[in-house]
C-alpha cells in the first residue's frame, strides 16, 4: 500500500486461514476465492501481511484446494486442513509448518480489507505488551454472525461468544472479534489441542480466549476504530458492500495520484490497473484486470477495458478493448470491439461499429465506419473503407489478410482470406477479393480483376 514497513517481524510468521467451506457464499467456488475488485479475497490479506512486513506466510487450505494453490502461487506455503472442522481445528493443522516461529500473527482469510498499518501496530502491541494472545476487536451496530468479546467488570477479556452460542439472545451493538491474532508460540501450541469441540462440533480458535482468561495469561485487546476495515465476508451481500468499500479505496488512491474521475460512484476499477497522471476516466466505465492506460488518455464514458495496455492521450468513447494492445494518440469508438490480440499503432483512428480481433493496425491506419478486421496486418497510413470484412474463417480454419501500406480499401470490399494486397493498391467498393492484389494496382468486381495502376506502387 503506501508505505513500506521493513521486514522487522522476522521471528514471525502468518497463518491465515483459508479451509471453510463458505457455506453461505452458496457457491461452487472456495469464498476465499472470490474476487474483490479483480482479485481473489485472500489475496488481499496475504499482501496486507506481506506490505506490514512479515516474510513467512502459511495459508491453511482444504484438501481439495486446487484452485486456491494455483491463484496464491509459490509466494506462500501451504498447510492442509483435512477437514473444516473450524478455525481452532484449522490453526493446528498449520502448527507443523509453523515450525520454531516465536510469533505467529492469525489472520482470517475472508477479512480483506484488512489493512497493513494495523496489522504492524497489532503485532506491535503484542511484543510491547508481552501478549500471550493479542486480537482485533470492534465496535459494530449489530453483532450479526461475529463473536461477541466479553469482559468483566475491571474491563478484562473473559470471553469471545460465537453467533451459534448466543441464540436466542438480542442482537445489537457490541464489541466484535476482528479475526486478527497475534500468539506467542510457544503459549499457542501447549493450549491448541486443549480448544474443546462446540456443540456444532467445530473447534473455535475463539475458545482459545477463556482458555488464557481462566489461567491469567496475558489477553490483549486492540480496538480499530474503522468497522469497515475488518468486515468479514460470509454471503455475497457482504461481498457486494466490501467490493464498493475497495472500489471506493481504490477511486480515491488515483484520485490523488491525479487521475480525474468524473463520477467515482460509476468507476469500476480493479485493484491491478495502473493509470497515468491527468487521465480521465468518464462515467459508467470499468477498468479490469491487468490494464494500464498512460498519462493524459480519456476512458469512457461507457466503455471496457480488459487485459490491456492504452498509451498516452487515447481516447476509447462507449467501447470494449479486451487483451489489446493501443500506442499513443489512438482514438476507439463509439461502440467498437477491439477484441483479444489486437495491436493499435500510433495514430490508429477506430470510429464506430468496427471490430478488431488478432490483428496488427501500423501507424496512422483509419478505420472510421462499421467493418471487421480479424486475422490481419495493415501497413501505415492505410484506409479501410466501412463495410470491409475479413473473411478469416472458411467454416474449417482461420486465415490471414495483409494489407500493404498506404492502400485503400474502399467501401464494402470482401477480403476472402488468405489473401494479400499490396502497398498503395486500392479495391473499388464492392470488390469482392480472392487473389493476391500487387503494389499499386486498383482492383474491382466479384471476384476482383485488375482494371488499372493506382500510380502509388512505390510505398516509402
Ligand atoms: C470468525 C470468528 C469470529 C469473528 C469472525 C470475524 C471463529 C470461531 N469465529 O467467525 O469470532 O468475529 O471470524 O470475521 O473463529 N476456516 C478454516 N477452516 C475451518 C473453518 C474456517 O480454515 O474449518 C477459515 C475460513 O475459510 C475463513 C476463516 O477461517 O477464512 C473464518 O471462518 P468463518 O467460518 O468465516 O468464521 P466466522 O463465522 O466468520
Ligand atoms: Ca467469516
Amino acid at each position: 500500500m503506501t508505505q513500506n514497513f521493513a521486514p522487522t517481524f522476522d521471528n514471525w510468521t502468518v497463518v491465515i486461514l483459508a479451509a471453510g467451506q463458505g457455506k453461505r457464499m452458496r457457491s461452487a467456488v472456495a469464498k476465499v476465492l472470490h474476487p474483490l475488485a479483480g482479485r481473489p479475497m485472500v489475496r488481499y490479506v496475504v499482501d496486507a501481511a506481506r506490505a506490514a512486513g512479515f516474510g513467512r506466510c502459511i495459508v491453511v487450505v482444504g484438501a481439495d484446494a486446487g484452485d486456491l494453490r494455483a491463484a496464491l502461487g509459490e509466494g506462500v506455503e501451504y498447510a492442509v486442513q483435512r477437514e473444516p472442522l473450524g478455525t481452532g481445528h484449522a490453526l493446528a493443522s498449520a502448527k507443523d509448518a509453523v515450525g520454531d516461529a516465536e510469533h505467529v500473527l492469525v489472520l482470517n482469510g475472508d477479512v480483506p480489507l484488512i489493512a497493513p498499518e494495523t496489522l504492524a501496530a497489532l503485532a506491535r502491541q503484542h511484543m510491547d505488551a508481552g501478549g500471550d494472545v493479542t486480537f482485533l476487536t470492534t465496535e459494530v451496530d449489530d453483532a450479526g454472525a461475529y463473536g461477541c468479546v466479553q469482559r468483566d467488570g475491571d474491563g478484562r477479556v473473559t470471553d469471545i461468544v460465537e453467533a451459534p452460542e448466543r441464540s436466542g439472545l438480542a442482537e445489537g451493538p457490541a464489541e466484535i472479534n476482528a479475526g486478527q491474532y497475534c500468539f506467542r508460540a510457544a503459549w499457542l501450541w501447549t493450549h491448541i489441542e486443549a480448544v474443546p469441540a462446540s456443540a456444532g462440533g467445530e473447534r473455535y480458535l475463539t475458545s482459545l480466549i477463556p482458555l488464557a482468561a481462566r489461567e491469567s495469561a496475558t489477553v490483549v485487546p486492540v480496538a480499530v476504530d474503522e468497522a469497515s476495515e475488518v468486515q468479514g465476508i460470509n454471503d455475497r451481500a457482504e461481498l457486494a458492500e466490501a467490493e464498493a468499500l475497495m472500489r471506493q479505496r481504490i477511486n480515491r488512491g488515483h484520485l490523488l495520484t491525479g487521475v480525474t474521475i468524473i463520477d467515482p460512484a460509476t468507476a469500476y476499477i480493479d485493484a491491478d490497473v495502473v493509470i497515468g497522471q491527468d487521465t480521465v476516466i468518464e462515467p459508467n466505465t470499468h477498468l479490469r484486470g491487468a490494464t494500464a492506460i498512460g498519462d493524459n488518455s480519456r476512458i469512457g464514458p461507457d466503455s471496457t477495458v480488459r487485459d490491456a495496455t492504452i498509451g498516452e492521450r487515447c481516447q476509447i468513447v462507449s467501447s470494449t478493448v479486451e487483451e489489446a494492445t493501443l500506442e499513443d494518440d489512438v482514438d476507439v469508438g463509439p461502440y467498437s470491439h477491439i477484441r483479444a490480440g489486437t495491436h493499435l499503432s500510433s495514430g490508429v483512428h477506430i470510429g464506430n461499429y468496427a471490430e478488431v480481433k488478432n490483428a496488427r493496425l501500423g501507424r496512422g491506419v483509419k478505420m472510421g465506419h462499421f467493418s471487421y478486421i480479424g486475422d490481419a496486418d495493415v501497413g501505415e497510413e492505410t484506409n479501410i473503407g466501412a463495410g470491409t470484412i475479413t473473411c478469416n474463417y472458411d467454416g474449417t480454419e482461420k486465415h490471414r489478410t495483409r494489407i500493404g501500406r498506404g492502400a485503400f480499401i474502399g467501401s464494402d470490399t470482401m477480403l476472402v482470406a488468405p489473401v494479400t494486397i499490396g502497398h498503395g493498391a486500392r479495391t473499388a467498393a464492392g470488390s469482392v477479393v480472392t487473389k493476391d492484389v500487387p503494389d499499386g494496382v486498383l482492383v474491382a468486381g466479384a471476384p476482383a480483376r485488375v482494371t488499372r495502376s493506382t500510380g502509388k506502387e512505390r510505398q516509402p
